[in-house]
């Protein structure tokens, strides 16, 4: 039979032995969400945001895109606690719609985690380009901007994409251990952002709400929604989890719950205390403090984004070679992807393949760009993960799901109609590279994938 149209049947034990060490608690996980979410959506694409899209009516943009990845994250919890596994939405996708659309929900979940660590290192070095701007250190422009701003590399994005994968290589145990640190320290500037913002709140900022209507609330809503991005690498960690089937559902759900409210708080704080007019800058959260005369807040915030983005690197970084560890175990990806240390049970030729490729992106490419592309194909995969609960449940009603997503078909089918909306308010151009990305997947399944599938060659 053609592999093209082949389900891979479901493998229902999350629990199952695969090579990697089980040594994640759901706090590691919870942790893990947090540390993968808060980022470079909500400390530059919201003033970006504000100031070209939706105004003060970013916050509504929140609540909008917040929405749709909630309805997401309860599919994505019922399917990690389901079927575990590193592979994500793309393992999800092998078992209810085939190998081909697998195949593209796997590609791209490439775009979301590998384009996103480019995207958030180019956020990364805005910050810290500022820092050591501030501290009279700060290098050449040609050497912080990719070339189609004026520069020749982006250097520190390519420089931190370096470390990070050198911390990758170190095993898995040591990444949690860091990123948890690190999560802490984010949320605590976050906290430092909200209280040192409180009394200099100006109601006068936020008139007009609304100055882009309605379709700017929206077409906010398709940018940041780079914002949420992250709960579900949550799922790719399902083999290294010690208790999938409980613990994946409490993660994801918690630490999307916990960054709604933060980023509700904090973009209706940062419209309040500056002008949305002022925003468009690399490091707003910071700047508007600084502004508002907080110096210490400004400076705190600052330490915290860049702690921040960091782990927000990390994580998907992390999640990109274990998709790809998914994806090489079916042979749709070369084998090299699936190698593991014999020590350190590391993916190392997949972090320095992977490393290499987001080190280019994130040293030539700009943030906004990347940050789009990011969304939609992490839209794309996110309708197949909504769309997998409901193909499941009909083929297999009976088999044991330790969570279940509430109120029958309604959650997914709300998850389609929401990230396929937020998809059309993305710009023309974006599309237009989405289209294109597609076609080199295309072009890659039936030159080399269809022919080394293990699916294909069992069947
Ligand atoms: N959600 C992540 C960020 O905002 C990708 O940086």
């Amino acid at each position: 039979m053609n592999s093209i149209f082949r389900r891979r049947p479901v493998e229902a034990d999350p629990h199952r032995d695969t090579g990697l060490h089980r040594s994640l608690t759901a706090t590691d996980l919870t942790l893990l969400g947090i540390g993968s979410i808060i980022g470079a959506g909500i400390f530059v694409l919201t003033g970006i945001a504000a100031a070209t899209r939706a105004g003060p009516a970013i916050v509504l943009s929140y609540v909008v895109a917040g929405f749709a990845c909630g309805f997401t994250a309860l599919a994505y919890a019922e399917l990690a606690s389901m079927l575990g596994g590193a592979g994500s939405a793309y393992s999800y996708a092998y078992t209810s719609f085939g190998e081909l659309l697998a195949w593209l929900v796997g590609w791209n979940l490439i775009l979301e985690y590998g384009a996103s660590v480019a995207a958030v290192a180019v956020a990364w070095s805005g910050y810290v380009g500022n820092v050591l701007t501030a501290a009279g250190l700060g290098l050449p422009d040609a050497l912080m901007h990719a070339p189609v701003e004026g520069g020749i590399v982006n250097l520190p994005a390519v420089l931190v994409i370096v470390v990070l994968g050198g911390l990758l290589l170190a095993g898995v145990k040591e990444s949690a251990r860091v990123n948890n640190a690190i999560a802490f320290i984010k949320i605590g500037a976050i906290l430092v952002f909200i209280v040192a913002a409180i009394p200099h709140v100006e109601p006068d900022n936020w008139k007009p709400f609304t100055p882009f209507g309605w379709s700017g609330v929206f077409s906010g809503a398709s940018l940041i929604f780079f914002a949420y991005i992250g709960f579900d690498a949550i799922s790719t960690a399902g083999e290294e989890a010690r208790n999938p089937g409980r613990d994946m559902p409490i993660a994801i759900l918690s630490s999307l719950a916990a960054c709604t409210i933060i980023y509700i708080l904090v973009s209706g704080l940062l419209t309040a205390i500056a002008p949305y007019q002022t925003l468009n800058v690399s490091s707003p959260v910071a700047e508007a403090l600084l502004n508002a005369g907080v110096r210490w807040g400004g400076a705190l915030v600052a330490a915290g984004a860049i702690a921040g983005l960091t782990s927000v690197m990390l994580v998907q970084f992390y999640g990109q070679t274990r998709i790809f560890l998914a994806m090489a175990r079916d042979g749709l990806i070369s084998p090299a992807f699936s190698d593991l240390h014999p020590v350190r049970r590391t993916p190392q030729k997949s972090i320095l393949i992977c490393g290499a490729a987001m080190a280019l992106s994130a040293g030539f490419m700009p943030l906004t760009i990347i940050a789009e592309i990011v969304n939609i194909g992490t839209l794309f995969a996110f309708v197949f993960v909504c769309g997998g609960v409901i193909i499941l449940r009909r083929h297999y009603p009976t088999l044991h799901r330790p969570y279940r997503a509430p109120g029958g078909n309604v959650i997914p089918v709300l998850g389609i109609v929401s990230c396929l909306g937020l998809m059309a308010f993305l710009p023309f151009a974006t599309w237009v590279r989405f289209a294109v990305w597609l076609v080199v997947g295309l072009i890659i399944y039936f030159g080399y994938s269809r022919r080394h599938s293990t699916l294909g060659k069992v069947a």
